[in-house]
């Protein structure tokens, strides 16, 4: 199997007077002048149903960036018809040539894509322009060359044979359509998640976030753009329910690719069982969702590295990476330390549009969230049990903006050290250092999720004891660094427990489940 060596795309500085900040701006301003007018995409032609609506970016709602036609449910059973029509010739085609459009996909991102695609980002999901590069262009780009190098890995993998004997396995695409629902928070994660399936030969059916269509738009023009045949992938929008009906009830359902909520997880995977009877396979559910993602310091600690992590890892986009430090765990004897290197890095942040390059913290995604942070500060301030040590302000009169906040709390088990926030709020709690066995104890079992947790510790002894107590809290565990942040290629990404299938986005563990095989033996 020979195809390029997969490599992470480098990330560009975005530094004043560079090329790529003023392309970027131009880009933005371009976008911002045009009000576009979004189709849906099924079987490859563009679908306009008339019932339009408005986008605007987070940060300046009163700014109309265009429309996109929302569909019903015959665009639904539209979507699924062109993605069973398309299935047959598509499967069929020679994995080189699968390959090579998605490595085309790749290089646009890298190229001519590049500033469309984090500018959508920008404006759409209100995220700032470093934030966008890694997201946007270059951890999308590296799904897409990363996937082309697994997969071959994985039709590499073949069995011994006896004398007389050939034994193989053909890796076959699933029977039926592939589900793909997919989040606001990583432009990178709505291209996997459609992509992942098409590459292994399956055909599609997209539904992305309304918190994220305008960056879903240009998705579909570079998978277009890069040669993908129609019908391969087909966006709708359509209303979560309306699509899950449809979806959930058709014979041919045969996987859903999610990240989301695991409220809306659990609840399509309760659908998916009581439907089950109706289907002509078993269906692959992989999900990714929810996190309660922590810093936990030990005494032995570098205080600097513990002040940057919950600064960086908890409000880097606002705190809505999946991955985000939202319960902060400090030993009392460490704490004025921390707070110390804390503060100076705290002052420096600043709040405001990301299409002024120098925000730090933007706003947050919509409305629903805006309240529900909001809340969350306003409790805070009221309880006894808490305390905001550092912002606690919010206005949306321009846009959903949440001032980066700090949460201290007396309880280990305090409502927003177990529940997600989704949003630049974190909390924190300082456990006493003759507790450390206790605190590891509430750790476990505080929060349903175990997505990522970072530990800090200077002592190579604790470093292994906390390594091993922590074993099920998280799926990718960091030691001395931020739980934010991981790269394609390097860290495979998923958790467990509520925070979903762990089947690690950008890996063969995922590629495989978009493949049923089948083992042949030839006698000869
Ligand atoms: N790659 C993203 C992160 O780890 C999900 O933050």
């Amino acid at each position: 199997f020979n195809v390029p060596k997969a490599k992470n795309e480098p990330v560009l500085s975005y530094a004043p007077g560079t090329t790529e900040r003023e392309e970027l701006k131009a880009q933005v301003k371009a976008f911002r002048e045009v009000e576009v007018d979004i189709p849906m995409y099924i079987g490859g032609e563009e679908v306009r149903t008339g019932d339009k609506k408005s986008i605007h970016p987070p940060h300046d709602i009163k700014h109309c960036l265009g429309y996109y036609h929302q569909g019903d449910e015959t665009h639904v059973y539209q979507a699924i018809d062109a993605a069973l029509k398309a299935k047959p010739q598509w499967e069929a085609l020679s994995w080189e040539h699968r390959a090579s459009i998605f490595l085309k996909a790749a290089d646009l991102l890298a190229g001519p894509y590049r500033q469309k695609i984090n500018a959508a980002t920008m404006l759409g999901q209100s995220k700032n322009a470093f934030q966008a590069e890694i997201d946007a262009a270059c951890e999308f780009a590296d799904f897409l060359r990363f996937n082309v190098q697994y997969m071959t890995e994985i039709y590499a993998d073949q069995p011994e044979s006896a004398p007389g004997i050939w034994d193989r396995v053909e890796y076959r695409p699933l029977e039926g359509f592939v589900f793909a629902l997919t989040p606001f928070n990583f432009t990178s994660i709505a291209g996997n998640l459609p992509s992942a399936p098409a590459l292994m030969g399956n055909t599609v059916v997209w539904k992305p976030s309304k918190t994220a269509v305008y960056s879903a738009n240009i998705i579909m023009q570079l998978f277009k753009e890069a040669g993908l045949p129609d019908g391969v992938i087909n966006l709708v929008y359509a209303s979560g329910p309306v699509a899950a009906k449809v979806i959930f009830e058709h014979p041919e359902f045969t996987g859903i690719h999610f990240t989301g909520s695991t409220g809306v997880f659990q609840s399509m995977w309760k659908t998916i069982g009581e439907n089950i009877h109706k289907y002509k396979t078993y269906p692959r559910i992989v999900g990714e969702t929810g996190g309660k993602d922590y810093i936990f310091a030990h005494k032995s600690c570098d205080a600097q590295a513990v002040a940057t992590a919950i600064v960086r890892g908890g409000f880097e986009y606002q705190g809505q990476k999946c991955s985000a430090a939202s319960r902060i765990y400090v030993p009392e004897s460490r704490w004025e330390e921390i707070k110390g290197y804390m503060a100076p890095q705290l002052a420096e942040i600043k709040t405001g549009t990301p299409e002024d390059f120098t925000n730090f913290v933007n706003a947050v995604i919509d409305e629903d969230s805006f309240d529900k942070l909001s809340k969350a500060i306003d409790d805070a301030k009221a309880s006894k049990e808490a305390e905001v040590i550092f912002g606690g302000d919010y206005d949306k009169s321009v846009g959903y903006f949440i001032q980066p906040t700090i949460i201290q709390t007396t309880n280990p088990k305090y409502v927003t050290m177990e529940e997600e926030l989704f949003g630049p709020v974190v909390t924190l709690y300082v456990y006493k250092d003759a507790e450390l066995d206790a605190t590891l104890d509430i750790l476990d079992s505080t929060s349903m999720y175990a997505l990522t947790g970072a530990i800090f510790s200077q002592d190579r002894y604790a470093a292994e004891m906390l390594t091993k107590r922590l074993t099920h809290t998280a799926g990718n565990f960091y030691i001395n660094d931020k739980p934010t942040g991981a790269v394609v290629g390097q860290q495979p990404f998923g958790g467990s427990r509520g925070s979903g299938t762990n089947d690690k986005a950008g890996s063969a563990i995922n590629l495989m489940r978009w493949v049923s095989p089948r083992t042949i033996k030839e006698t000869f």
